[in-house]
């Protein structure tokens, strides 16, 4: 039984998967990354998705890079929603996300052979806002001008997201109008010298920016309402997020952030819809912890044990290929994420990459030379960048870790090791991931 009692089993076509759910209510379900990204949200969705009818992403655009698995084929999605490979579902982008059209263009290209997709089972909002080829190119000069670069992907995510906070970004429903589409280009070669010289220099993803439009048109429509009457007919719902918690514009590592609302609360404001319909938020976390970018990590691992993580767990972007910065469980930013989510359970994911380590650490508060002891993520990043974990050790194991079973099939310490995260941070860990298949997971009820 979960904190919330709430109640009720479903199977997957691929496993029985024993996590208490919406009971005979319509089920609305949130996922989001508990850490800073790449916590292997796509992977859960995926196997999550097979009982729901919509998935939906509700914030970030292809910065994102979501890795499953699908009849043994490894497959990376950056725009559409995990459960695309889920039989009969419909798929969704919502209000919050932003969109590459091109790059949506050529991945919906990209899966023609496994899902077909229409504008029967593909709904993009008219209100997404569209990253184009300027924006790409504003923060690609930003990263490279900048003397504090923050690591971005250089796809165009921030100038984005800015442009639509200052009401200068174009929407999904104006692009694909091409009558809007020139006039809003007009507008901009006439207003801004940068963005013409830009332009001149340029024209090829141009000439591919409004090609992609005739493509998408089909699919852009008032996603947000159908999505609602759905749920209206007791349809179920997953909310997929990209990224993490501590990537999160206004509660992440600011300004080591990506743009959007990451966190639990965005996934209602991108639907816009009665928050109390919530059934189930899911956290997805590593065992360990991963940042891609610049930013404070607390726990990162500089030396041996960290490189091992790294290699062992295959840390490279899905998206960017960069190296992921690799550390210990932080115990204070997960009971954090916890808080700020509200999640009801939490799926603990990569448990495998830890078996062959002779000792384990989490951290349960830091140490800060001015402020002494906390026990509270900081919101200061400078504060937190001058933070030493204060670590608890526990043993490790070196058995290898079950592929499936249940939690009394993981190793002893294994279990142990859940078992404090669980009390240090005041979570429930649903199930523990062991391997990156559709399969690799173990059940903790
Ligand atoms: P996302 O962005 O949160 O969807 O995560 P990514 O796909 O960027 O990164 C997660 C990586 O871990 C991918 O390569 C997955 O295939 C892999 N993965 C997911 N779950 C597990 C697991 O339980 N064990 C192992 N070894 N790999 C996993
Ligand atoms: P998924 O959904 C991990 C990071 C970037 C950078 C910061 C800002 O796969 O978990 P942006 O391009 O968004 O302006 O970059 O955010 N970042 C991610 N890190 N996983 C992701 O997505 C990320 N998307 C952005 O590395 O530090
Ligand atoms: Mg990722």
């Amino acid at each position: 039984m979960d904190k919330a009692g709430r109640n009720g089993l479903y199977t997957t076509r691929q496993r029985n998967i024993d996590i208490p759910q919406g009971g005979h209510m319509s089920q609305v379900h949130i996922l989001v990354g508990a850490q800073w990204g790449d916590e292997g949200k796509g992977k859960w969705v995926d196997i999550l998705s097979a009982q729901k009818d919509i998935v939906a992403r509700f914030q970030g655009g292809n910065n994102a890079g979501h890795t499953l698995y699908v009849n043994g084929e490894k497959i990376v999605l950056n725009q559409l929603p995990s459960g695309i490979f889920q039989d009969q579902k419909v798929s969704a982008l919502l209000s919050g996300v932003v969109v590459n059209p091109v790059q949506l263009a050529l991945e919906i290209d990209s899966v023609a052979d496994k899902v077909s997709l229409d504008e029967n089972n593909l709904w993009i909002s008219e209100k997404a806002h569209v990253i184009t080829p300027y924006h790409i190119y504003l923060d690609q000069k930003n990263e490279s001008q900048s003397a504090t670069p923050i690591g971005t992907t250089k796809r165009g995510i921030g100038p984005t997201y800015s442009n639509k906070i200052d009401r200068t970004g174009i929407r999904m429903i104006s692009y694909i109008d091409d009558e809007h589409r020139r006039e809003w280009l007009a507008h901009l070669l006439e207003s801004s010298p940068e963005f013409k010289r830009s332009y001149e220099e340029n024209k090829q993803p141009w000439e591919e920016f409004d090609q992609a439009a005739k493509k998408l048109k089909p699919f852009v429509c008032a996603a947000e309402q159908r999505v609602r009457n759905e749920l209206k007919k007791d349809k179920s719902l997953m909310l997929e997020g990209a990224q993490g918690t501590l990537l999160d514009i206004s509660h992440g590592t600011y300004p080591f952030v990506t743009s959007s609302s990451t966190i639990s609360g965005g996934a209602i404001s991108s639907l816009g819809m009665d928050p109390r319909k919530i059934t189930k938020i899911y956290g997805i976390a590593k065992a360990y912890v991963t940042r891609v970018g610049e930013g404070p990590f607390p726990t990162e691992l500089k030396d041996e044990v960290g490189r091992r993580l790294g290699e062992k767990g295959h840390e490279f972007g899905a998206n960017t290929k960069r190296p992921r910065r690799c550390g210990w469980f932080d115990a204070v930013a997960m009971k954090y994420a916890a808080e700020v989510n509200g999640f009801d359970v939490v799926l603990l994911n990569k448990m495998d990459i830890l078996s062959g380590f002779e000792e384990l650490k989490i951290a349960t508060a830091y140490k800060h030379k001015k402020l002494g002891i906390l026990d509270e993520f900081p919101s200061d990043v400078r504060i937190l960048a001058e933070c030493e974990p204060i670590y608890e050790s526990l043993p490790g194991f070196m058995e290898e870790i079950p592929e499936t079973g249940t939690f009394k099939d993981l190793p002893k310490n294994a279990q142990a090791y859940c078992k404090r995260i669980e009390e240090l941070c005041g979570i429930k860990i649903g199930m523990v991931g062991t391997g990156p298949r559709r399969n690799d997971f173990i059940s903790c009820d």
